[in-house]
C-alpha cells in the first residue's frame, strides 16, 4: 500500500467526521470501549453489521452466483502450519521495524515521514530496520509447547490453493475457473491508524482465478475492468478510483504484478483491493511442500499444466469506510437550516424504507404497524416513532436511509401514505395497495449507473 498525493478530494467528510457519525448512529465502535478499547480493534453495530453484509452479499452475488465459472469456499481460519511455510509467509511476510531510540516506540520504517517520530517528535533517532514478521500466532491443544505453534491466517488466499485439487475434482471444473472465500484474516500490523482502514483483525473477499498461462495476462486485464465495475455499482464515483501498478520494489513475494484499486481517502489514494498475478507460485510451492501433485489435465491438449492465478483481493473493512466517505454529504437547505445525508447505494444501506406514524398517537401505531408487516419480507426497514417528525427525517438522512413511509390520520380513510425520498426530499401520496411495487420502482430508479464490461477502457 502506498499512500501518495492525489488531486483535491470531493469527498466531503474528513476521517473524524465519518469515526464520529459511525459511533453516534451505530456503525461502528471502538471495542470493549466500557474497559478503555483495544489498539486498532473494533466493534460493529447493528447499522454497520447490516451494511457490511450488504457488501459481502454484493460480492458474493458478482463474484460466484452470477458466474458459471467460480465457486465459494470455506476455509480454516486455523490450519496446518506447514501451508504458511510454503507460503512462503513465515519468511517473507516481513514489515520493516525500526524502533525509537527516545521514547522506545516500534513503526514501520516506510510509514515513519521527514525521518521524525510521530510519537516523540526526535528526529533521526531510530534504530536500523529489521524486518518483523506479521503473523499472529497462537497455542493450539493444551501443551504450551513450540511444537503446537500455530498461525492465525493473515490472508484468506491460501484456503483455495490447498483446495485446489479438491474443488476441481468434486465440482469437475476446467480452465479457466475461480474459487471465492469470504472471512477474517489477522496480521500484527506495527502501525495501525486511520479507523477501520488498517485493523490487525479484519475481513477480506478473496478469488483465486486458475487459467491457462498463455492467457493470463488478459485474464489480469480481464479483472481489473470487472472490479471496477463492482465498485462503480456500489455508488462510487469513477473519480475517486484508479488502478496503479506495483513497481518491481513493490511487489509481494508470490506476484509477478500486481495492480492495486486506489480510493482518494481523505489523507491520499490507498489501497482498497489488489488484483495480483500470482503466477504457477502458490500451486508449486503447495505441491513441493506436500508432496501432492497440483496440476491440471487439459482434455484438448493432453497436457498436465500448472495454472495461473489472477486474484481480486478485497478488503470489506476499507469499502465500507469508503462507501461512509463517499457518500456523505452536508446539504444546505431553504431557510438556512442543513443537513447531513449518506447518499448510500439502496443495495448497501442498512435501512431501506423507514416507517413512521406521523404522531405518536395510538390510533396511527396500529396502522402504521401493519404497513411495517407488508414491508419487512421486501426490504430492510425500520419503525421509528420517537420525536418529531422532522428531526425523524434528519436521522434517516443520516444514515442513508433511501425512502421514508409516513403513516398520518388520512391514511385510516384514504389507505395511502406518504414516500419522502431522501435526495430529493419529495414527497408523494401512493394507495398502500401498490407501495411495494412503488418502493421498489424509486429503489432501482436510484441503484448507480455502471457501464459494460466493453465501455472500460483501462
Ligand atoms: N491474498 C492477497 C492479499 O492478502 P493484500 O493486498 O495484502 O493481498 C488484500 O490484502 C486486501 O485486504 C487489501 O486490499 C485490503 O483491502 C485488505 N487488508 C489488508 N490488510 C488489512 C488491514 N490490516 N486492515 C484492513 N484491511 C486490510
Amino acid at each position: 500500500m502506498t499512500d501518495s498525493d492525489g488531486p483535491a478530494s470531493e469527498m466531503k467528510a474528513d476521517l473524524e467526521t465519518i469515526t464520529s457519525l459511525a459511533k453516534r448512529r451505530g456503525f461502528v465502535f471502538p471495542s470493549a470501549e466500557i474497559y478503555g478499547g483495544f489498539a486498532a480493534a473494533y466493534d460493529y453495530g447493528p447499522l454497520g453489521v447490516e451494511m457490511k453484509r450488504q457488501i459481502r452479499e454484493r460480492w458474493w452475488r458478482s463474484m460466484v452466483q452470477e458466474r458459471d465459472d467460480v465457486v465459494g469456499i470455506e476455509a480454516a481460519i486455523i490450519t496446518n502450519p506447514q501451508v504458511w511455510v510454503a507460503s512462503g509467509h513465515v519468511a517473507e511476510f516481513t514489515d520493516p521495524l525500526v524502533e525509537c531510540l527516545e521514547c522506545q516506540s516500534r513503526l514501520r520504517a516506510d510509514h515513519v515521514e521527514n525521518n521524525t517520530c510521530p510519537n516523540c517528535g526526535a528526529v533521526g533517532k531510530f534504530s536500523e530496520p529489521r524486518r518483523f514478521n506479521m503473523m499472529l500466532s497462537t497455542i493450539v491443544g493444551p501443551v504450551a509447547d513450540e511444537s503446537a505453534r500455530a498461525f492465525m491466517r493473515p490472508e484468506t488466499a491460501q484456503g483455495m490453493f490447498v483446495n485446489f485439487d479438491n474443488v476441481q475434482t468434486t465440482m469437475r471444473k476446467r480452465l479457466p475457473f475461480g474459487i471465492a472465500q469470504v472471512g477474517k484474516s489477522f496480521r500484527n500490523e506495527i502501525t495501525v491508524k486511520q479507523f477501520i482502514f488498517r485493523t490487525r483483525e479484519f475481513e477480506q473477499m478473496e478469488m483465486e482465478y486458475f487459467c491457462h498461462p498463455d492467457s493470463s495476462l488478459d485474464v489480469h486485464t480481464y479483472w481489473k475492468k470487472e472490479r471496477l465495475r463492482w465498485y462503480y455499482s456500489l455508488g462510487v464515483r469513477p473519480q475517486h478510483l484508479r488502478l496503479r501498478d506495483h513497481t518491481a520494489e513493490e511487489l509481494s513475494h508470490y506476484s509477478k504484478a500486481t495492480s492495486d484499486v486506489e480510493v482518494h481517502y481523505p489523507w491520499g489514494w490507498s489501497e482498497v483491493e489488489g488484483i495480483a498475478h500470482r503466477g504457477a507460485y502458490d500451486l508449486t510451492q503447495h505441491s513441493n511442500h506436500s508432496g501432492k501433485k497440483l496440476t491440471y489435465f487439459d482434455p484438448d491438449t493432453n497436457e498436465h499444466i500448472v495454472p495461473h492465478v489472477v486474484e481480486p483481493a478485497a478488503g470489506v473493512d476499507r469499502i465500507m469506510l469508503m462507501l461512509l466517505l463517499e457518500a456523505y454529504d452536508e446539504e444546505q437547505l431553504e431557510g438556512g437550516d442543513s443537513r447531513v445525508v449518506l447518499r448510500l447505494a439502496p443495495g448497501v444501506a442498512p435501512v431501506q424504507v423507514a416507517i413512521l406514524p406521523l404522531s405518536r398517537k395510538d390510533t396511527l401505531d396500529p396502522t402504521a404497524r401493519k404497513v411495517w408487516d407488508i414491508l419487512r419480507p421486501f426490504f430492510r426497514t425500520q419503525y421509528d416513532d420517537a420525536q418529531s417528525i422532522g428531526r425523524r427525517y434528519r436521522r434517516q438522512d443520516e444514515i442513508g436511509t433511501p425512502l421514508c413511509v409516513t403513516v398520518d390520520f388520512d391514511t385510516l380513510t384514504d389507505e395511502a401514505v406518504t414516500i419522502r425520498e431522501r435526495d430529493s426530499m419529495q414527497q408523494t401520496r401512493v394507495p398502500i395497495t401498490g407501495l411495494v411495487m412503488a418502493l421498489q420502482e424509486r429503489l432501482l430508479a436510484l441503484e448507480p449507473h455502471v457501464p459494460s464490461i466493453d465501455e472500460m477502457v483501462l
